[in-house]
């Protein structure tokens, strides 16, 4: 496993399993097979799984980074400490390794300001935003005293996001992406470019597109519920792709977004 480590010190694995639909056998055998980052949210509903997955698991906690996430509703509503305790009763945690403000919803910079809160009381280790362009960022420096460490965004080939990557970048934000394989009702998998690549170099299409996040330096946490494809997911650290294999992805972009456009969602 590889480490990245973010604006305020903390290590963080660049690769990790998706949480999305999963249940706890998922989780359990994923932290088996050696994934240390685990990604869930308030709204995938299933934070209690995780961390039940993360019990039966027998790992200590100290050695998982989990991530959870605030729910527009909540952040509306200003229940931001609230649906936080709630969380972490939920995961049955102490703390969560990473807190981010799911979508920049009406009300995301006074969340933010109690996430701050709860970061300098020690039940988070570290916090960040999700779904946030450069507009929403600039809105939140104003006020902030904590940067963010992080900005979980869609990035996948075909919607690549470099421009906003290499923005955050430049302000010392590490970038997770979500949907790195392009989600569950994508074809980035079937992209003929990619499948060219991948029986190249003897690869599955999947490792093909992870190992190029890993080389342009994202977080990323792919979701399987297959043993297998958890398992070849995770096995992209003996490989590397050429400037010229990386340049072939590059050229994917199709510059349309799979999910909700950051500026104009209506949950
Ligand atoms: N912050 C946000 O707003 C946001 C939004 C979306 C997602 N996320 C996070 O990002 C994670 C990943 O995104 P995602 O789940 O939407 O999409 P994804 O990881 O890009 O793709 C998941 C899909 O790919 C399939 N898959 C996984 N490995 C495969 C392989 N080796 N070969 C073929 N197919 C494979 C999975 O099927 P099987 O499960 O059947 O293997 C599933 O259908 C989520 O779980 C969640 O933690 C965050």
């Amino acid at each position: 496993m590889e480490y990245l480590v973010l604006n305020n010190g903390v290590k963080i694995p660049q690769l990790g399993i998706g949480g999305f639909g999963q249940g706890a056998d998922a989780i359990t055998d994923a932290l088996h097979m050696g994934y240390r980052l685990i990604d869930t949210a308030a709204q995938y509903g299933n934070e209690e799984q995780v961390g039940e997955g993360i019990r039966a698991s027998g790992i200590p906690r100290s050695e998982i980074f989990l991530t959870t996430k605030l729910w527009t509703d909540d952040i509306r509503r200003g229940r931001t400490c609230q649906a936080f305790f709630e969380s972490l009763d939920r995961l049955h945690v102490k703390y969560v390794d990473l807190y981010l403000i799911h979508w920049p919803a009406k009300g995301f910079v006074e969340a933010w300001l109690e996430m701050e809160r709860l970061y300098k009381e020690g039940y988070i280790r570290a916090i960040g935003v999700s779904n946030c362009h450069r507009v929403h960022l600039e809105q939140l420096e104003s006020f902030a005293s904590v940067r963010p460490v992080v900005n979980q965004i869609e990035s996948h080939p075909a919607f690549q996001n470099q421009e906003l990557v290499d923005w955050c970048m430049d302000k010392g934000m590490q970038m997770e992406a979500w949907c790195p394989l392009g989600g569950t009702y994508g074809h980035v998998l079937e992209n003929q470019e990619i499948c060219r690549l991948a029986e190249e170099r003897g690869k599955t299409p999947a490792q093909i597109v992870l190992r190029w996040h890993m080389q342009r330096g994202m977080i990323t946490f792919p979701k399987s519920s297959h043993k297998e494809r958890m398992e070849s997911n995770l096995d992209i650290f003996s490989f590397m792709l050429t400037e010229e294999e990386m340049e072939r992805i590059h050229a994917l972009d199709t510059g349309h977004r799979m999910g909700a456009d950051p500026e104009h969602f209506d949950f």
